[in-house]
């Protein structure tokens, strides 16, 4: 069944890559679909739930249905709710919708997506859910407070000093590719801490659904290994799990070269953020080599250097010497999956969770990010404890 499913996936994959219209493929690259397919549901027929500090939400259909969909939005106001992320009634949006990355989205290609959403999309007669914030956080108003304060208005402007090239990439990351909603810290009204390069926070890295998002400056990788990460979920090094997964299935593979190269130029042109101080560094364990030989040493090999179609390294691994270890830990203890794209079948790794304590789990971590030429900071059996807790 699931075999049945990947090799659906890849013919529907390899179909619509053959004739995307330009409105399909900014669509892509927006990654609606993430947000407003749910598992179960028709194409951006919405659904899908969103577990917010103040409660839960959900995504609305976006298909052209005019009873329940946007069938009835003129351009005018769809384009106010991608870029102001206010509905046509006039009720302002949660900003789980990342209207303030699509913000920056160039009128071109705002009005191509409207036309493929409202001309190519088939319109379903699915209606929307009813959110569950409670009172008083449920009445919206005070959305339009928190615009007022966060929302930077404007197109994408280029920058003078920079070329075609990364004045590309930066518009797609920041803008439709809102890459900073998972990558960039949150601050204390769940506001982005930053939108682009001028502050060192800027996709500096976040947390979400108990997955660490890496911080996305400073890149230990060339420009070719992440252009294929971006495309395959897969390079000699470094697989890629979790909520990453869906963003390249449903999005980034579909790029062109192109883009994903100026994807690529802009993102190693941002250096590290500077106040990011070390803690302690991770050390070896005896205790820690002698569980990596017993569970993991078969498949990623006693030196660590995997398998390059199959199995990734774990020198110089990007996800082992992570800043923060949740994504690694969340890995260790559940297993992972790449995920399916044109160019790559997935491939699993089992959990370990089940078997290894919170202390030989941190110990096997520590020695991950002390061996091969790895450097990363210390976990703590704590550490691993609060992933064990994230990933039930
Ligand atoms: C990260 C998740 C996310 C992504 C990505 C996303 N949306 Fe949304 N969107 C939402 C949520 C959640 C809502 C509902 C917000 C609310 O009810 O306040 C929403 C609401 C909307 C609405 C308002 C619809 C209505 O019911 O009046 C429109 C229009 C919309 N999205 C279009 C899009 C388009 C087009 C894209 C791709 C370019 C997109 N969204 C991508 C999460 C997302
Ligand atoms: C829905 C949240 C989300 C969005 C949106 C998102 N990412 Fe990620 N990203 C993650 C998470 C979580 C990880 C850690 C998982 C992993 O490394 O396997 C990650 C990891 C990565 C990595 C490191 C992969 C590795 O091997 O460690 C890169 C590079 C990356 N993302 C680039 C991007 C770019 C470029 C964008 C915008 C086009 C983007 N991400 C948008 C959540 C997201
Ligand atoms: C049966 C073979 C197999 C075994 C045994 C195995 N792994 Fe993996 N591992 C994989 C595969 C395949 C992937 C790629 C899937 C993914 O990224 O989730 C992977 C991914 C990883 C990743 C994420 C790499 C990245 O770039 O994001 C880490 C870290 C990891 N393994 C560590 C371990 C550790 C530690 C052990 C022992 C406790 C172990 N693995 C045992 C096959 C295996």
């Amino acid at each position: 069944m699931k075999q049945l499913m990947i090799f659906a996936t890849l013919m529907a994959t390899a179909g619509s890559a053959m004739a995307m219209s330009e409105g399909e493929y900014v669509a892509k690259s927006a990654d609606c679909a993430a947000c407003h397919t749910s598992s179960q549901g028709a194409d951006l027929a919405g659904g899908v739930r969103f577990a917010t500090p103040l409660g839960e939400i959900y995504s609305t259909n976006i298909t052209p249905d005019v009873k329940n969909g946007i069938g009835g939005y003129s351009f005018e106001a769809f384009d106010k709710a991608m870029r102001e992320g206010i509905a046509k009634d006039g009720h302002p949006l949660y900003p789980a919708m990342p209207y303030t990355s699509y913000v920056k989205m160039s009128d071109k290609d705002m009005r191509a997506l409207y036309d493929y959403l409202m001309k190519e999309v088939k319109p379903q007669a699915v209606a929307n859910r009813d959110n569950d914030i409670s009172w008083p956080m449920s009445i919206r108003w005070p959305l339009h407070v928190w615009n007022s304060i966060f929302l930077e208005e404007g197109e994408y402007k280029p920058q003078a000093d920079q070329s075609a090239q990364w004045n590309r990439g930066a518009y797609l990351v920041q803008g439709a590719g809102h890459c900073g909603a998972c990558h960039t810290p949150r601050g204390w009204a769940q506001q982005e801490k930053a939108v682009d390069q001028q502050s060192t926070a800027f996709l500096s890295g976040g947390e979400l659904d108990g997955w660490s998002a890496p911080s996305l400056r400073g890149l230990k990788v060339s420009q070719p290994e992440l252009v294929t990460l971006l495309k395959t979920g897969r390079n000699a090094h470094d697989a890629v799990s979790g909520p990453m997964g869906e963003v390249i299935t449903n999005s980034t593979q579909f790029m062109t070269e192109e883009d994903l190269n100026s994807m690529a130029v802009y993102l190693l042109s941002l250096k590290p953020d500077a106040q990011e101080k070390p803690g302690k560094l991770a050390a070896v364990t005896s205790g820690g080599q002698q569980t990596f030989m017993r569970y993991c040493s078969t498949c990623h090999g006693v030196k660590g250097d995997g398998n390059a179609s199959a199995i990734p390294a774990l020198a110089g691994n990007l996800t082992v010497n992570a800043d923060n270890p949740q994504t690694l830990l969340r890995v260790i203890l559940n297993g992972g999956q790449t995920p399916v794209t044109a160019a790559h079948m997935s491939n699993t790794m089992p959990g370990y969770g089940w078997t290894l304590t919170d202390q030989q789990t941190a110990e096997l971590t520590n020695t991950l990010r002390a061996s091969w030429g790895n450097q990363a900071s210390e976990v703590t059996a704590g550490d691993v404890a609060k992933a064990r807790k994230a990933g039930k």
